[in-house]
């Protein structure tokens, strides 16, 4: 595999090719997943509940994902990788601005914000400093206390259409990708036919450009293990195997399955 970029992953959506992201947080999986040639690395705050075992991902900060950051690019040199700006550090655009450009030094290629119309500013702004993001709408796990849960989003055509709006907010805006994460699979569809930018999908059903899972939960590593994901270990003999069916079940579109999509 070659080095991936943002132009690599706009061909594959403009020849129809699915691509696979991963979250990692250190050094050693980054490595297996460049072997696996799996084309994004996310270092995910998810690591602040896969990593240092809080229930939310609220409590990670600037310098723990600046750390892990420089922890996977040592570890790797061909995915692109993506850094998620935690909860906090991206409440106004000046804040933004100086927060990425620490997570950018650090070794991110792109960041990710969750959010939609109140963002628009903040993405025009990074942008235009050379800072490229990757949005994040459906379930925002940074909002969990304002969803009141781990919840499936747009079930409602109120709802729906409001995260079809903003998804078309932030591509003009000038994201590069959108994570669309937990919501029905037609709404993921007509989200991801709707944009010209790469949509990546996370119980989002198999419509999307591509798929992300946490790391962690695809090796069955999980103690709870939500509806979208398979556990890739099983029928594997090793981790690479099982990073390499990860990648190859994206490509094809054999996951997801009906069983890991959620329904209108
Ligand atoms: O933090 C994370 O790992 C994420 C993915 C679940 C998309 O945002």
């Amino acid at each position: 595999m070659r080095a991936v970029t943002i132009n690599t992953l706009q061909a594959h959506k403009a020849a129809g090719d699915k691509f696979a992201v991963i979250t990692s947080y250190d050094a050693c999986f980054a490595n297996v997943v460049e072997e696996a040639g799996i084309e994004v690395i996310l270092v995910g705050d998810s690591l602040g509940m896969v990593l240092q075992g809080h229930d939310s991902t609220l409590p990670v900060s600037v310098s723990d994902m600046a750390y892990h950051t420089a922890c996977v690019r040592r570890g790797c040199s061909k995915p692109l990788v993506v850094t998620d700006m935690p909860f906090g550090s991206y409440s106004s655009t000046d804040v933004a601005i100086a927060n990425a450009v620490t997570l950018m030094q650090a070794g991110a290629q792109m960041i990710k914000v969750e959010g939609g119309a109140w963002l628009l500013d903040t993405i025009l702004a990074l942008t235009e400093r050379s800072i490229p993001v990757c949005g994040h709408l459906g379930l925002t796990p940074q909002s969990v206390n304002s969803l009141g849960g781990y919840k499936v989003q747009g079930r409602e055509p109120k709802q729906a259409q409001a995260i079809i709006d903003d998804a078309k907010q932030l591509e003009q805006a000038g994201a590069s990708l959108l994570v669309l994460e937990c919501v029905p699979a037609d709404l993921a569809k007509k989200i991801s036919q709707a944009l010209s930018i790469p949509v990546i999908g996370i119980g989002a059903g198999a419509d999307t450009d591509a798929q992300v899972l946490v790391l962690h939960d695809l090796l069955g590593l999980s103690s709870h293990t939500p509806k979208f994901v398979r556990n890739f270990m099983n029928g594997s003999d090793s981790i690479q195997q099982a990073l390499s069916s990860y990648r190859d079940a994206v490509k094809s579109g054999e996951f997801p399955s009906a069983e890991h999509t959620f329904a209108g």
